[in-house]
């Protein structure tokens, strides 16, 4: 039977496949559009898709706070899973692809949040630039182990959508067998 925390699953997936591309693509337009080439200033005012650095740099910002409450929940509920898999050395070989993404995602997050509390409280633009280069290299590999994720669990969101439907199909049957019982009373 699908369960409510089912709908609240796919709901959760559904926004980190929505963020997260948000999250990508505004991250991948930063690097390409915006610091590539660019060793000393960024020219901030320069429209790229008819927006400048900070609309880019604040729509890189929401969509990166919506994945990271997102991803608490994702993590959350595959808790079980990482305890089992990182129990069993078979197990930990046969799922390393998501145990690297969950690596790189981690060091992603952190190069990242560093890099941001250090701007947040007026710390030093050299060690935040550090950071800030760390997290550039780190996101390619990122995007890749991303992709490889999302395409090998696509499948997920068809049977998730399909049980649904299922689901709510047998609630408007039993629904209907109810209100006839009424009738013939
Ligand atoms: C493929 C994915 C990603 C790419 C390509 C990417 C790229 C970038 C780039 C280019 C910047 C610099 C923006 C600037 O010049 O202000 C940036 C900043 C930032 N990123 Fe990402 N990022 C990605 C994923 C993530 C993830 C997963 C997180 C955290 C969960 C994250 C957190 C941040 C934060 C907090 C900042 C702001 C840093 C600051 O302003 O000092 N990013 N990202
Ligand atoms: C941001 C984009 C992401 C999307 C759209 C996404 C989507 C999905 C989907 C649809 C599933 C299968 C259904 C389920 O069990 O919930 C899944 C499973 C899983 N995800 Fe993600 N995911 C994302 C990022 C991540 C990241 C960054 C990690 C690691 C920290 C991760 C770890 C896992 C694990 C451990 C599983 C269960 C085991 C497995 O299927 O191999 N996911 N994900």
């Amino acid at each position: 039977m699908l369960k409510k925390n089912s709908i609240i699953k796919l709901i959760n997936n559904c926004g980190l496949l929505m963020f997260g591309s948000v999250m990508v693509f505004s991250g991948l337009l930063l690097q390409i559009g915006y610091h590539h080439g660019h060793h000393g200033e960024i020219e901030a005012i320069r429209l790229v898709l008819g927006l400048n650095y900070f609309n880019w740099s604040d729509i890189h910002i929401i969509s990166i706070i919506l994945v990271s409450i997102g991803m608490v929940f994702h993590i959350l509920w595959h808790w079980q899973w990482f305890k089992i898999v990182l129990q069993k050395r078979k197990l930990l070989i046969k799922n390393q692809q998501a145990i690297l993404l969950t690596i790189i995602f981690l060091l992603v997050a952190a190069t990242g949040y560093i890099s941001w509390s250090i701007k947040l409280n007026g710390g030093s633009e050299i060690i935040r630039k550090d950071f800030i280069e760390i997290h550039d290299k780190i996101t390619w590999i990122l995007f890749v182990y991303l992709i490889l994720h999302v395409k090998k669990r696509f499948k997920w969101y068809f049977s998730a959508l399909g049980k649904l439907r299922r689901k709510r199909n047998s609630i408007d049957i039993k629904n209907g067998l109810h209100i006839l019982e009424i009738e013939r009373k």
